[in-house]
């Protein structure tokens, strides 16, 4: 199974990687003297535009995984490659502004604040990035659009709306800069199937208009929605199976 990623690797032009992990470990010290190893050395590609699902046992690595691409922690040893950019070349402040401005995050607790109104939440990464008012309304406005919500929610605070209504603000959050990648972590972990299936519809439209996803989940429904599964065993990428979408979330009743 590995040589299936492996070819992967040697047939992709560098232009069309968004994603590039080369032998990445995680190594977690316990009080003990004895290691964890989290990520047992992986090393992956992940083309521009993909929709790749990461499946795996609970506790074998995938969180952690996908917050060494998501650039929110650092590898012990091993690089992350994102559009080319070697990252651990860049300082804490070049990493944050590199984050914010390349990824967008949609976690299954969704992350919301919920002393702040919808569009406060949706438009905090503009705000970190410096962008004024009126400019943040017309693109909190155009995310919200597309993921199919409505302007009625700009002013309620998320517990107001319903689960999959949250976890839409949460993805117009994770869009509203426009990046390139979006990373998920189970994102319909806490919600009942018609919800789940919107926000599926709603990875495809994304999907469908160039982002790259990469989508952590235990449910092979929803795993079935992505282009590409990545088995993740002990830390380490197991093989690659192809989607079955005639058993996606599409396809059940
Ligand atoms: N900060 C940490 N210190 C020590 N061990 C950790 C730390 N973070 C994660 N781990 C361990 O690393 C392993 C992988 O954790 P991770 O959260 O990546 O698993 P997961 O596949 O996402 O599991 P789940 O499906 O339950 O979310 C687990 O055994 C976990 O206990
Ligand atoms: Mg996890």
């Amino acid at each position: 199974m590995g040589l299936v990623v492996e070819s992967r690797l040697d047939n992709m032009e560098v232009k069309d990687v968004a994603i590039k992990l080369v032998d990445v470990y995680k190594i977690y010290r316990m009080g003990d003297g004895l290691e964890f190893r989290a990520l047992n050395g992986i090393s992956l590609e992940i083309g521009r535009g993909e929709y790749v699902a990461i499946m795996g046992p609970s506790g074998h690595g995938k969180t952690t995984l996908l917050n060494m691409i998501g650039l929110l922690d650092r590898p012990t040893r091993g690089k992350v490659f994102i559009d080319g950019v070697d990252t651990s070349k860049l300082d804490d402040e070049e990493l944050s502004r590199f984050r914010n401005e390349k990824l967008g995050f949609v976690f299954q607790q969704y992350n919301l604040i919920n002393r702040m109104t919808v569009l406060e939440n949706i438009e905090l990464p503009l705000v970190i990035r410096g962008i004024p008012r009126s400019e943040r309304v017309r693109m909190v406005i155009d995310a919200l659009e597309k993921i199919g919500g409505d302007r009625s929610w700009l002013y309620k605070r998320p517990t107001q709306l319903s689960g999959g209504q949250q976890q839409r603000v949460a993805i117009a959050r994770a869009i509203v800069g426009d990046p390139d990648i979006i990373l998920a972590d189970e994102p319909t972990g806490n919600l009942d199937t018609a919800s789940s299936r919107v926000i599926m519809e709603t990875f495809q439209r994304l999907n469908e208009m160039g982002k790259t996803i990469v989508m952590v989940t235990h449910a092979h429904d929803i795993a079935n929605c992505a282009n590409r599964i990545l088995l993740i065993r002990d830390g380490v990428i197991k093989g690659e199976i192809k989607p079955d979408r005639s058993k996606s979330i599409f396809n059940i009743v």
